[in-house]
């Protein structure tokens, strides 16, 4: 399965802070935002990475992940000229995708809970749309998904103004390969965008969106107002602090794959130890030392 990240978008509702740098390179806690859905994709089992960005912040991009070679990954680029729409991320990754099925992820969007890897990397070929579901308090906000007893998607809807249900629909979707030719046929929304609801609800039309309702467990962020990047930083300082563990840490997550060996990650590690992200990783490999 091929991955798209996207981190596009002009991040308005940071306005002024994003107006000369790319909000998916803003810092949440101790790394730059792209690390964590970066590392949900990995943990997904996705190896091959489409990293779609603004024109203007590309460079940045490359400058801070590269081709991915040092962690394991295959990391390619494309920009999006306009931000037209989620669902034009899979336009512009078409020939990325080819004949594979896909894994998209928005740039802005944290995942961490025990046990999310395994709920997300399904083995077996992917046959339709899967996409998540979490209770959320204001609804309204995102794409809501309305499901029957048995998980059956009954309606999606993107931003309703009188929600179905509080399952909100995080910014993570999964698909075979269809989606590209289904992408093709959408028309932009009202607000002008090509809506990844508009892809969702045609699944949905066909019987073939099935939804995981993520557990109690399962923490999802969005770092894209004041509030809530201040909040995810906050929480990741928490976890961070209290556990001893790293959420997010390409690094560790590659290694922890197999991705990258002992010396390559030991290699990461030496420029990064004066702001104390470094010795974390050379800790891992001592405590593994230990642990034999
Ligand atoms: P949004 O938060 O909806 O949009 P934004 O990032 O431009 O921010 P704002 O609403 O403050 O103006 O986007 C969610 C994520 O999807 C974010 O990581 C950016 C990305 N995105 C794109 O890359 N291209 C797009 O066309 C859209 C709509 C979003």
């Amino acid at each position: 399965m091929r991955g798209i990240l996207l981190a596009g978008g002009t991040g308005t509702r940071l306005w002024p802070v994003t107006r000369a740098i790319s909000k998916q390179l803003m810092p949440v806690f101790d790394k730059p935002m792209v690390y964590y859905p970066l590392c949900t994709l990995v943990m997904a089992g996705v190896r091959e990475i489409l990293i779609i960005t603004t024109p203007e912040d590309q460079d940045q991009f490359r400058r801070l992940l590269g081709d991915g070679a040092q962690f394991g990954l295959r990391l390619d680029y494309a920009v999006q000229p306009r931000p037209e729409g989620i669902a034009q991320a899979f336009l512009i990754g078409a020939d990325f995708i080819g004949a594979e099925s896909v894994a998209l992820i928005l740039g802005d969007n944290i995942f961490h809970g025990v046990g999310l890897g395994q709920q997300l990397s399904r083995p077996g070929r992917l046959a339709g749309a899967r996409i998540l579901a979490q209770e959320v308090t204001d609804p309204a906000a995102y794409g809501v998904v309305e499901l029957d007893g048995t998980g059956n998607v009954l309606s999606i809807e993107e931003k309703p103004i009188r929600p179905r249900s509080r399952y909100a629909v995080p910014g993570l979707y999964f698909y075979d390969n269809r989606v590209v030719d289904i992408a093709r046929t959408v028309r932009p929304s009202a607000r002008r965008e090509l809506e990844i609801t508009a892809i969702n609800d045609h699944y949905r039309r066909s019987g073939e969106l099935f939804v995981t309702v993520l557990d109690r467990g399962t923490v999802w962020l969005d770092a894209g107002t004041f509030t809530s990047l201040m909040q995810a930083a906050e929480f990741v300082r928490v976890i961070e602090e209290r556990d001893g563990v790293k959420i997010g840490c390409i690094e560790e997550v590659a290694w922890r794959c197999g991705l990258i060996s002992d010396g390559q990650l030991r290699r990461l590690a030496e420029p990064l130890t004066r702001s104390g992200y470094g010795e974390y990783l050379l800790g891992l490999l001592a405590d593994r030392r230990v642990e034999r």
